[in-house]
């Protein structure tokens, strides 16, 4: 039985299914979940119709300090008022939001939001960075990897079953290059944390997953 507030940091590359999954376990421990890359999504939008380029840090730090940003269930985002939880995951998004998110002035305004949400209550967040960088001390830290040919596959599926055509070289190309974008930036780059448990899910169904986290957190509560 868990008596005092707890965070479970699930972090890993693009694609692992770490989102849905960090979402699922929230839901059945009835903890709050909060999806990191969703802040960064949101301030990539913000920036689009603001005429921000990529490449302006400053002006990149700014609008991250003034983001009016609500979660108000898991997986939906309101960015000024407006619910953008599927504009944040257009092509155009996931295609500068890398470099969007790569500017420290950035990261330092949306690593302290995403530590004002968790205080006071339990939560399971998922990015890039939650275990090293954002709550390097959480109860419990988990690293989600997965092949980049099966993650690609699975994103093509899921893509065609959303009625969208994918050419499965191009999502990988660009999930090895969005992998490759976050994991050599000089601030709060991808990495495994030292004790954080690995979970290799390119053999692993989404219930076993799930499954193999959720065994962790209840030993350990
Ligand atoms: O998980 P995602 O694909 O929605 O993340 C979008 C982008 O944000 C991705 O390029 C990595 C970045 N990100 C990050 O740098 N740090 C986080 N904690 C979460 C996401």
């Amino acid at each position: 039985m868990i008596h005092s507030c707890f965070v479970v940091a699930i972090d890993g590359p693009s694609g692992t299914g770490k989102s849905s999954t960090a979402k699922e376990i929230a839901r059945r421990l009835a903890i709050d979940y909060l999806d990191t890359g969703a802040m960064y999504r949101a301030l990539s939008l913000k920036a689009l119709q603001s005429g921000v380029a990529p490449s302006d840090a400053a002006g990149l730090g700014t609008l991250a300090g003034q983001l009016d940003l609500l979660f108000p269930q898991p997986g939906q985002v309101i960015l000024d008022g407006q619910d953008v939880s599927k504009a944040i995951r257009t092509p155009e998004i996931s295609g500068r939001v890398s470099s969007d998110c790569a500017h420290a002035q950035v990261r330092t305004i949306l690593v302290e939001r995403q530590r004002q949400y968790a205080l006071g209550r339990s939560c399971a967040l998922d990015g890039r960075d939650v275990g090293t960088v954002v709550f390097p001390h959480a109860r419990f830290k988990f690293y989600v990897d997965c092949d980049p040919r099966v993650r690609a596959r699975r994103r093509v599926a899921e893509l065609q079953a959303m009625g969208v055509h994918a050419d499965y070289d191009d999502v990988l190309a660009n999930l090895v290059e969005r992998d490759r974008l976050d994991s050599t930036r000089e601030v709060g780059p991808l990495r495994r944390a030292n004790d954080a448990i690995l979970v290799d899910t390119s053999h692993l169904t989404f219930e076993e997953q799930v499954e193999r986290i959720l065994s962790v957190v209840r030993a350990g509560a």
